[in-house]
């Protein structure tokens, strides 16, 4: 974090009202002292953000978001602490104070980047509207991009020579190279793409930082991306951010989609909350990003088994970010289509569609678990629950990380044991339950759904429906597994003595074989019964 004079930061707070920063974004309401509004950090109908003036201080009492002028910048612009300075300082009409942190030379560095890859860009639109960029303006027109769009995305055509490095003559070689858009080969510089539509890739605060190159041939691949950079990493750069972020903040959630031009025809088609990762692959630091204006993120997956394996590795990595008011849904565009079709063949209102069905994360992560693992035998079932337990144990918050197991201890109990099993028991005899147990053990059930995961087989066996809704117990849950412990011993105890019986009745010799058997048997009895002795004491 660059270092700032306390003095600095105090001037920006006396300069500058709260109020007005925070109702730039949040309208608020004076009531009493303070103001209100609806909480920008968490999901809310009624106000529960409170605006003290006075005090410099707002605070949340739904979500218990707390801070002053410069984190609510930080938190609601998502930007860093020194970008969050620079723009309160322009608000106020302060100069900012030199930072000690970074050198004058990096910071020449940085600029002279920049100044290239602007005014590459600047090239390659320019071209992109020459004889030379004819066709790949045709092919992005044929892909429903106006001008405006070319404009606001900075579209440019990369010619088949080499214009870079041959057009900044003046630019020391390994200045160009450090952009990523010049390497050097055997014969000398040459610039790394060409004959690509460009794509420039802006960092948060729209600055160009990289391109991504799409092919217009058909060659393969059929997107290159400029390669990590002093000031480029890709794996923390979302693409169509900076146009995005306000909007993220507003709407109060994300979409993710798989594309760039997806992204950028879901932005300018009502959807400008939509981003995209860069390349396929999605990084846990691309939904750090994310959610640091909300956690609330609807991914938009093709319908295909490459999709569905996508949105079950997004899924995993967002885990650890849930919390119990993120919203996280899982769209399936089928068909294998993308955004960028549906919008141009069926319109705004089919995607609205497709991101209205969206899943919730509960749910698509229960959906892909039985459809990965054969839950109609023991062994799937065995992998399914290890799978699931994995993935509980990565949300943080242990209080919903709990909740989110008993949902699911519900949906285990419910859908892969409801009772499908009373047709492999029935030839097994087993002696009647009387009414009471029946009705004690459904109270249980319905109280405490873990048990009846914990006691599946057993309960499975008792051929009682647990479907009907039934009382709660007011067993604790200590007496209540004890119950169904002791019920286990009984009916054991009941069976064995069955088989002791019927073994007496049909054997016909005492002989060794015979003899061992029957002490087996007995042995168990005496087990069974000494168990439960310990239980009634
Ligand atoms: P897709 O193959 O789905 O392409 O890759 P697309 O976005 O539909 O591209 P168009 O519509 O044919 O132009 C999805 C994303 O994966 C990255 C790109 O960011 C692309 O937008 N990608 C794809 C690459 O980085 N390299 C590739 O070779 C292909
Ligand atoms: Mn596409």
């Amino acid at each position: 974090m660059a270092k700032y004079d306390n003095s600095f930061t105090d001037e920006l707070r006396q300069r500058l009202s709260l109020v007005d920063v925070i109702s730039r974004r949040v309208p608020l309401t004076k009531k009493g002292q303070n103001y209100w509004g609806c909480c920008p950090f968490h999901n809310e109908k009624t106000p529960s953000f409170s605006v003290s003036e006075e005090k410099g201080f707002y605070h949340c009492f739904g979500c218990g978001e707390h801070g002053d002028i410069i984190s609510f910048t930080m938190k609601s612009e998502n930007v860093d602490f020194k970008t969050a300075i620079t723009e309160l300082a322009e608000m106020a009409g302060l100069k900012l104070p030199e930072i000690k942190q970074k050198s004058q030379q990096q910071i020449e560095k940085e600029k002279t980047y920049i100044d290239i890859t602007e005014q590459a860009a600047q090239i390659y639109q320019n071209l992109l509207y020459s004889e030379s960029g004819r066709e790949a303006l045709e092919y992005i027109k044929n892909r429903g991009f106006s001008d405006e769009m070319i404009k606001k995305y900075r579209l440019g055509y990369a010619p088949k020579n080499n214009i870079i490095s041959s057009k900044f003559s003046g630019i020391k070689t390994e200045k160009l190279v450090s952009t990523g858009l010049v390497r050097i080969g055997d014969y000398g510089p040459y610039d790394f793409f060409r004959h690509k539509l460009m794509f420039p890739i802006f960092n948060a605060h729209g600055q160009i930082v990289a391109f991504s190159g799409r092919s217009l041939d058909g060659s393969e691949p059929k997107y290159i991306n400029t390669s990590d950079t002093e000031l480029f990493h890709k794996r923390q750069t979302i693409f169509g951010f900076n146009f995005a972020r306000d909007f993220i903040h507003r709407q109060n959630r994300s979409i993710i989609v798989e594309g760039q031009i997806d992204a950028i025809q879901m932005q300018v088609h009502g959807f400008p909350e939509t981003v995209a990762p860069l390349g396929t692959a999605l990084t846990e630091d691309h939904i750090a990003i994310l959610c640091k204006s909300n956690r609330n993120i609807t991914f938009c997956f093709d319908g295909d088994t490459a999709g569905q394996k996508a949105a079950m590795r997004a899924c995993l990595l967002v885990l650890p970010f849930l919390r119990d008011n993120s919203d996280v849904k899982f769209a399936f565009v089928s068909g294998g289509k993308d955004p960028d079709e549906i919008l141009k063949k069926q319109g705004t209102s089919a995607m609205q569609k497709i991101i209205d069905d969206a899943m919730p994360l509960i749910d698509f992560l229960w959906q892909s678990v039985n459809k990965n693992y054969l839950t109609q035998t023991p062994s799937g079932r065995t992998q399914a629950e290890k799978f699931l337990k994995d993935c509980i144990s990565k949300i943080k918050d242990k209080i919903f990380q709990n909740e989110i197991e008993q949902e699911y201890n519900k949906r285990k109990f419910n859908e892969w044991h409801k009772w499908s099993r009373k047709t492999n028991i029935i030839n097994i005899e087993m002696p009647n339950i009387v009414d009471r147990s029946t009705n004690i053990l459904k109270s249980i059930v319905q109280t405490y759904p873990e048990l009846s995961e914990k006691y599946v087989e057993f309960l499975s066996s008792l051929n009682i429906s647990f479907d009907e809704e039934s009382e709660k117990t007011d067993l604790s849950l200590k007496d209540a597994e004890d119950y169904i412990k002791k019920l286990q011993l009984k009916k054991l105890l009941d069976r064995l003595n069955n088989e002791r019986k019927e073994f007496l009745s049909n054997i016909k010799n005492d002989s060794e074989e015979n003899k061992n058997k029957l002490k087996l048997l007995n042995d168990k009895i005496q087990e069974v019964t000494n168990k439960l002795k310990l239980f009634n004491e």
